[in-house]
């Protein structure tokens, strides 16, 4: 079996190909998924919300991170493991190298950061010594405390010129992958457009270059609330297996998310 890389993942943004992923933070659920035929696994800080029952993200350590990296890494053969780093474990780019090679040396193939241009020497910084990066705009999750809740992101005009003029500047930068999250499916379509690197949405409509849900949304087992942007594909299916099948299919059939799963 052909290892999903960077290249891969660009090539079907070339092509026109959904990118699929899901976040997964054990051995079994990695390997599951990548029998499936997902491209894309995330050790997510959504951990400490899905694993941990913790009310945010804000509490998960670069130690929780590289823990269950170990894991997915041990259970994924094919596909492309990516592992965020937590809040304030980049604040610094020293710091972000340090935590950086952590995670790398963990098992992760690509790390994840929230924010926009600020980042640019970091980003910069770790491509320079070897770490690919994936950027993270719309609602970042690490800076709830700072928009006052879980809002979408880029309504209005100046806000969502913000984010497409971050969007660049962190592919100038050298991110080679970017998450966008809660924000209008028109926003996300012309930032989609405007970019290199493949562009994978979670509540941010169907025109990106791929999806990502949580893995509890998408069984529908979440302890904390389910996003109105998810869908449980374990009730309609009744199997694991074909939940997650099922929604491979959907996203590159262009059938997942819908509109009742998007904002405008
Ligand atoms: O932590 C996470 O699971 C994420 C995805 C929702 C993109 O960052
Ligand atoms: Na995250």
């Amino acid at each position: 079996m052909k290892k999903i890389t960077i290249s891969t993942l660009l090539a079907k943004k070339q092509r026109a190909e959904k990118i699929t992923a899901l976040t997964a933070y054990d051995a079994s659920f990695a390997k599951l998924f990548d029998e499936q035929g997902i491209d894309v696994l995330l050790i997510g800080d959504s951990l400490g919300m899905v694993l941990q029952g913790q009310d945010s993200t804000l509490p998960v350590t670069t130690t929780d991170i590289a823990y269950h990296t170990r894991s997915v890494r041990a259970g994924a053969e094919r596909a492309f493991v990516i592992a965020d780093m937590p809040f304030m474990s980049y604040a610094t780019p020293e710091q972000t190298y340090a935590n950086a090679a952590t995670l790398m040396a963990a098992g992760a193939s690509m790390v994840k950061l929230e924010g926009g241009d600020w980042l640019a020497e970091s980003i910069s910084g770790l491509r320079d010594r070897g770490v690919p990066v994936c950027g993270h705009l719309g609602l970042t999750p690490q800076s709830v405390n700072v928009f006052g809740g879980f809002k979408v992101q880029g309504r209005e005009e100046d806000k969502a010129q913000q984010l497409l003029d971050d969007a660049l500047a962190l592919e100038q930068a050298g991110a080679q992958l970017l998450v966008l999250e809660l924000v209008p499916t028109s926003l996300a379509k012309r930032i989609s457009e405007a970019l290199t690197i493949p562009v994978i949405g979670i509540g941010a409509g169907p025109h990106t270059d791929g999806q990502i849900l949580v893995m509890h949304d998408m069984f529908g087992i979440s302890a904390n609330y389910m996003p109105k942007f998810s869908k449980n594909y374990l009730t309609e299916t009744g199997d694991l297996r074909e939940a997650v099948s099922r929604y491979i299919e959907q996203v590159q059939a262009g059938e997942f998310p819908g509109p009742e799963h998007s904002f405008e």
